[in-house]
């Protein structure tokens, strides 16, 4: 089957990665693994420049009929000063609410050939391979009432509501334990039930969907607070970790300290299965448009390429393409190629395009 990929390449670094990650394309098409028809459109402070709008309405509807997306970054110094609305940022995130991508995947891999990058001892690291599931469209985030008032005496209040709907938490709970039936089929679900009534309910929710659906594999409840500890003390414990928005946010960036560099970190960020049976999903790296890089093929192309590897696994179902891109990746690694980020003292860096070509390569070479 050819399916349809809408590029995003947005801005600073964007360009720069996509284009590294579009040179693994070819690769893959060449090997016969994979074989897609792509579009590119513009998306932030470009889109921002060409249409008065980050996310044209033309370029939502195209978001809309792909069936999947990959997107570099947005962002950048040069639209500092425009309004709130209009931003970079509300570009993207206008998509995530538009395809209702509910469901925010972030690996944590760490790379034997990059170990000692961690700010981990390297025998608690090595190996490390750990998924991240995050509640994105739900939670204190989003919940009303959401405000600040002027109390008599002149003081302030403020309110943020966390607020989990039965639904939401069983949406959220099936993709994490879907992945798991792929994975080792041992699921981590972290809240705080012990002094939030959303965690009581969140862990209710979370153990029926286990009982009814997946009682083969194993699901354990942990303290978000234990889990941040246990992320440091010992990350291999676990496997997939399931959790909210706001324990998600900061258990992904924990995890994110344990893998190296930032240009290493791919995500997915999935929505409901539409009526054709593809899930809705926006695949990008983590990190952002990187202005003190940008233009200078500095940027390191492996979190995008990562991110390609993530679509063809959870959109297309390509496993044996998706192991065989991660191979490559860790190959490429192992036989050398650094990009400045993760270069280390006395290694000679190579460029984004480079490192993109090395990935290819080894691909090929597979
Ligand atoms: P950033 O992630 O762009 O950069 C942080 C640091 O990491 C910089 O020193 C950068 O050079 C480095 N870095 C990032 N990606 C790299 C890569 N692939 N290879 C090598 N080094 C890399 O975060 P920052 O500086 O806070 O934000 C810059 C702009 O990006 C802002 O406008 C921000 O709003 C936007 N941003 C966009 C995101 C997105 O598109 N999803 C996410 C985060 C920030
Ligand atoms: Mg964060």
């Amino acid at each position: 089957a050819s399916y349809k990929l809408l590029l995003l390449p947005g801005d600073g670094i964007g360009p720069e990665v996509a284009a590294g990650m579009q040179v693994v394309l070819e690769a893959l098409k060449e090997t016969g693994l994979a074989t897609f028809e792509t579009e590119t459109d513009l998306v932030g402070g470009c889109a921002l420049d060409a249409h008065g709008s980050p996310l044209a309405d033309a370029t939502l509807q195209r978001a809309k009929d792909a069936d999947a997306i990959l997107l570099g970054a947005v962002g950048g110094p040069k639209w500092a000063g425009v309004a709130y609305e209009n931003r970079p940022e509300a570009g993207l995130l206008r998509l995530r609410k538009e395809l209702d991508l509910f469901a925010n995947l972030r690996p944590a891999i760490c790379y034997p050939a990059l170990a000692e990058a961690s700010a981990l001892k390297r025998e608690l690291v090595e190996g490390l391979d750990i998924m991240i599931v995050r509640e994105l469209t739900g939670g204190v985030y989003f919940g009303e009432p959401k405000e600040i008032t002027v109390l008599e005496d002149g003081s302030k209040r403020a309110v943020d509501t966390q607020v989990y709907t039965t639904a939401e938490i069983e949406r959220i709970a099936h993709v994490a334990f879907d992945l798991a039936g792929k994975r080792s089929g041992r699921v981590a679900s972290a809240e705080k039930h012990n002094v939030m009534k959303s965690g009581v309910l969140w862990k209710e929710v979370v153990t029926k969907v286990h009982a009814e659906h997946y009682a083969d594999l194993q699901l354990e409840h942990i303290l978000a607070d234990n889990c941040a500890m246990q992320l440091v003390r010992r990350p291999k414990q676990f496997d997939v970790l399931v959790t909210d928005n706001l324990f998600g946010d900061v258990l992904s960036d924990i995890a994110a300290m344990l893998t190296g560099s930032l240009g290493m970190l791919p995500s997915a960020s999935l929505g409901a299965v539409d009526a054709g049976g593809l899930r809705r999903a926006l695949y990008e790296p983590v990190h952002g448009s990187a202005p003190d890089i940008a233009g200078q093929d500095k940027a390191n192309p492996i979190a995008m390429i990562g991110s390609l590897a993530m679509c063809l696994r959870y959109s297309f179902g390509l496993g044996d393409a998706a192991d065989a891109l991660d191979g490559a990746i860790t190959d490429a690694l192992s036989g050398g190629a650094r990009t400045a980020d993760i270069a280390g003292e006395g290694t000679n860096p190579i460029g984004t395009r480079a490192m993109a070509a090395a990935v290819a390569d080894a691909l090929r070479a597979r």
